[in-house]
């Protein structure tokens, strides 16, 4: 997991014109992908010319490839969204394009074009039912909203779609960074094994042609927190390329895995609390870790930008065991309910 320790100390962001709050175009469709040879580079080509065009027109985009398929989320001006979907449309390196959302509300994507490849488990025929149930929906005017409909399809909760669908909003959402080095996903993949559980592994990669890729794995516990618990491990990079602020708005928790230097805690917490500021959400803020390493800043600096501070404190100044961590963090994350 070498790409996890690049870490950009700015969050360059945000760099696709000015961010507002002003209502957008939304639009999401799947398509049935007709690539051959190796998706990383059709990806990779897609993006040389997606980059430009849509910065060209105001658009911000991500693109997925799973189980066979692509899903593309847009925002920005209708008419750009239009003009682009007509466009792609015609473009054999796809097919059977279907529209699972379309609406007019607040923007979520931040840079003109985010590109990931999904590992699943998943069917190609159950993810083609996801895209059929959404699409119906949508045709019907009962859609949901596009973050929602976009989990539904790239990182659906366990069960049937429509269950799965419905139980969007109640589940508990926590996402997890460590300070420094790969903590947080080292602690995930520890816990789906004691809890029998996959880990989803996702890999991201941004517009600049020289971006290196950024992780993103998850775990579901759907028998935890009050109706289920998701836990997401983010890269310190994802703050850079902009798929963090994306779905900031929907965790009730970060978690800032620290460490024995008081300076790289205070940094990263600095850098957390940023991303939350730019997009107006306020997440409780779980310190994780040794006793020793909590210092009285970083609750200043979480309660001075009016975030609330919790410390997980696993005790004395022994690095904790995995087994520590998750006992520490758990009874926090019930807690919050
Ligand atoms: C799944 C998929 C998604 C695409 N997304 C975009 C996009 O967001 N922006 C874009 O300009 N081109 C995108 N393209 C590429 C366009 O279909 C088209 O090939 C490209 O814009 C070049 O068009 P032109 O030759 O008419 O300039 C995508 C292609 C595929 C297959």
């Amino acid at each position: 997991m070498s790409s996890v320790l690049q870490d950009p100390d700015s969050t360059d962001w945000p760099d696709s014109g000015r961010w507002s709050s002003q209502d957008v175009g939304r639009l999401i469709y799947a398509s049935i992908s007709s690539v051959d040879g190796p998706v990383l580079d059709e990806m990779r080509s897609i993006r040389d010319h997606a980059v430009v065009n849509n910065a060209e027109h105001g658009l911000r985009v991500v693109l997925m490839h799973k189980c066979g398929w692509f899903v593309e989320w847009i925002e920005g001006p209708p008419a750009g969204i239009q003009a682009l979907v007509e466009r792609v449309t015609l473009d054999p390196r796809h097919r059977s394009l279907k529209v699972v959302h379309e609406s007019v509300g607040r923007p979520r994507l931040v840079k003109p074009w985010i590109g990931s490849i999904a590992q699943t488990t998943e069917s190609t025929g159950e993810f083609a039912r996801r895209v059929m149930a959404l699409h119906d929906r949508h045709v019907r005017g009962k859609g949901y909203e596009p973050a929602s409909v976009w989990r539904s399809l790239c990182s659906p909760l366990p069960g049937h779609v429509e269950v799965a669908a419905a139980r969007e909003g109640t589940y508990q959402r926590v996402m997890m960074m460590s300070a420094r080095q790969t903590g947080v996903f080292d602690l995930l993949h520890w816990l789906a094994n004691e809890s029998d559980r996959t880990v989803v592994h996702r890999r991201f990669a941004g517009s600049a042609k020289d971006a290196l890729d950024v992780e993103s794995d998850y775990l579901d516990l759907p028998d935890q927190g009050p109706r289920g618990r998701r836990l997401i491990a983010n890269a310190r990079k994802g703050l850079a390329m902009g798929m963090t602020h994306a779905f900031l708005p929907d965790y009730a928790a970060v978690v800032l895995l620290m460490q024995p230097d008081p300076e790289v805690n205070q940094r990263m917490l600095e850098r957390l609390l940023l991303a939350c500021q730019q997009i107006n959400h306020q997440p409780a803020m779980i310190g994780l870790g040794a006793n020793a390493w909590f210092t009285p800043e970083l609750q200043f600096a979480t309660e001075a930008r009016g975030q609330r501070w919790i410390e997980a404190r696993t005790g004395g100044a022994a690095v904790p065991s995995h087994w520590r961590l998750w006992n520490t963090l758990k009874a926090v994350l019930d807690q919050l309910g």
